[in-house]
């Protein structure tokens, strides 16, 4: 639809004053009122009308001009210049570009030059510590703007900033020295928590081990070889379940840059820091007096402690100074947990009386945390429930619930005439509850807090991932019982899809397949917006749309048993739809089980 989108704005900008870009187009709500919707609220103002009247006016130019083209109809609907494409137009565009390339297709992916480097950081999970639902968020809303990013043109540069430095890393030292022989052999994050926990209670008896844990990380820093050696093994430990998890996920880092990363650059950053007079002294500390990006004081932000340590912040600018140096951004996204807003303008603001004019480059999106509606998870913070609890939690329901649809359709006489062999069904359980985090995390809004309730979260029928994978293996089942039925949708060379696409406009006449086109086409369309807002629920919703479309399509038609070229056509729309929804889906993060 881009192109037709492009067609109206070049239209328009034969009679407007300013020209007008494809992107400005907006989707109206309605899609029988047009397909694109030019806003005419900022025009009104110039024209000095109301902006009903300007899109009145508008229209009026562009057919007086006859500046339409031929493919597009235009239309005065309140405050906005609607077009609407031609129904085979729209077809014949989109089939065609959908249905070229093979798997999945292209279709949506930017081409041309790189559109700018955007390094997005996301996940940052502390070491020893379990993964909470808290880095889950930005981990999964992260990994979907980095794919959409690649998709539509960026040179994104994905980074996890591990938290894998701190005073902490010295207890855990005095921990694993006191109780480490206590340690299973193949330890995970949960022993070594437990180790931390009995230091903790040691400590309450034993002050002096307080002590010892901060000489314990004074020679960390140090880069004492003995204390390090514990500190990387620790970090080994942890890694391995976080890399099992982003496997999981599908989750991919450019580079996992902890926190320590950076330790050898911070004492070379606060001297030049005092050197400028950036840094004052209070109460013993460092501190830099900073302002947001209005102007408006903010609380201090402490670089050095008054014990000459540095803290989280201090490597948050040292990072931010290094990954500029190495990429020159044009974008920089810190997607992480709201609580920290004030972190990142303390930290932005460091940067801002630095001098870096870059500091307006760098944003962060904040993400909301979770209110849960089972009872055993509700009693804990939000905060302090790990992935691994709501796996739990989801994997156990989709496990009933794909029992109950085992039996049913067993009793139905099983579905596409085969039964799934046990191995089959444990990974499609795995791949419905991935779908069903993934999909309830990323249709919800980022930063608000978002409800989890399992019956809701794995239900094959709401609005939610499985739903969407579930639509997703009926296309494939369509297009199994086509081959299977002798009339297979071909392999086509690209001569031959064009023209099969020229016979398929032909027969595509029902309101609901040219909706489902018309739809299919908004894909590039969201995928921008997403970006554009730093929001996956743009396209989550999208994708929701899209297969309530597909449902009034496949009802209203019959793809199968029809005249030769009428089932042939249908077929390239199952296959579009298929494509699209699976194009969008693997960007969300969400796999693909074959049936269901
Ligand atoms: N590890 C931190 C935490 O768990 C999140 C890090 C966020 N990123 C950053 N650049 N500070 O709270």
């Amino acid at each position: 639809m881009e192109r037709f989108a492009r067609q109206a704005a070049d239209a328009l900008s034969q009679v407007l004053p300013q020209p007008v870009q494809a992107g400005q187009m907006e989707i109206p709500p309605d899609t029988k009122l047009g397909d694109f919707a030019f806003p005419c609220f900022r025009l009104a103002k110039e024209m000095k009308k109301s902006p009903n009247d300007a899109a009145k006016e508008i229209v009026k130019l562009l057919t007086d001009k006859g500046s339409v083209p031929k493919t597009l109809t235009v239309a005065a609907v309140g405050p906005y210049v609607n077009f609407t494409v031609s129904g085979a137009e729209a077809a014949h565009a989109l089939l065609n570009d959908i249905l070229k390339g093979e798997g999945n297709g292209e279709y949506g992916r930017f081409e041309g030059p790189s559109r700018g480097t955007w390094v997005i950081e996301f996940s940052s999970p502390n070491v020893a510590k379990p993964f909470m639902i808290y880095h889950f968020r930005p981990t999964g809303l992260g990994a979907c703007l980095d794919r959409v990013g690649r998709y539509r043109g960026y040179r994104m540069v994905s980074i996890n900033h591990l938290g894998d430095w701190g005073t902490q890393f010295g207890k855990l030292y005095v921990a694993m020295k006191l109780y480490g022989n206590e340690l299973p052999p193949n330890p995970g994050i949960r022993d070594l928590v437990e180790l931390y926990v009995k230091l903790h209670a040691a400590i309450e008896t034993k002050p002096e081990l307080e002590d010892e844990a901060r000489a314990a990380f004074k020679r960390l820093e140090e880069k004492d070889p003995e204390v390090t050696a514990v500190w990387k093994k620790c970090i080994e430990i942890s890694m391995k379940e976080f890399n099992a998890l982003y496997e999981k996920l599908d989750v991919k880092f450019d580079h996992v840059w902890g926190e320590s990363f950076y330790e050898d650059q911070l004492r070379p950053l606060l001297a030049k820091l005092k050197a400028e007079g950036i840094l004052v002294q209070s109460e013993g500390a460092w501190v830099a007096n900073v302002t947001d990006e209005k102007g408006r004081e903010l609380t201090p932000c402490i670089l050095e402690k008054s014990d000459g340590s540095t803290i989280y912040a201090t490597r948050d600018v040292a990072a931010a100074l290094y990954r500029y140096e190495k990429y020159h951004f044009d974008r920089m996204t810190y997607v992480v947990g709201g609580e920290q807003r004030l972190h990142f303008q303390q930290v932005f603001g460091v940067l801002r009386k630095m001098g870096m004019e870059w500091a307006s480059r760098l944003e962060h999106v904040p993400t909301g945390l979770y209110r849960f509606k089972d009872a055993k998870m509700s009693t804990r913070k939000g905060n302090f429930v790990t992935l691994e609890d709501v796996w739990t939690l989801v994997k156990d329901r989709v496990r009933t619930l794909m029992k109950e649809r085992v039996s049913l359709s067993t009793a139905a006489g099983g579905r596409d005439g085969e039964a799934l062999s046990p191995a089959e069904l444990a990974d499609i359980e795995e791949k419905v509850a991935i779908a069903a985090i993934v999909f309830h995390d990323l249709a919800a809004d980022p930063g608000r807090e978002v409800e989890f309730d399992v019956e809701r979260v794995a239900d094959f029928e709401g609005e939610t991932g499985p739903y969407l994978q579930y639509a997703h293996t009926r296309c494939l089942s369509i297009l199994r019982k086509a081959a299977e039925a002798g009339t297979p949708l071909p392999a086509y060379s690209s001569a031959s899809l064009s023209a099969a696409v020229d016979r398929a406009v032909g027969q595509l006449k029902k309101d609901e397949e040219i909706r489902l086109v018309k739809i299919l086409g908004q894909f590039p369309h969201h995928l921008e917006r997403t970006l554009e807002h730093r929001k996956a629920s743009q396209l989550a919703n999208y994708l929701i749309d899209l297969v309530k479309a597909y449902g009034e399509f496949y009802r209203e038609c019959h793809v199968l048993g029809q005249a030769k070229e009428l089932t042939e056509a249908r077929l390239l729309l199952v296959e579009s739809a298929r494509r699209i929804l699976a194009q969008g889906l693997h960007l969300l993060g969400i796999p693909l089980p074959d049936r269901m």
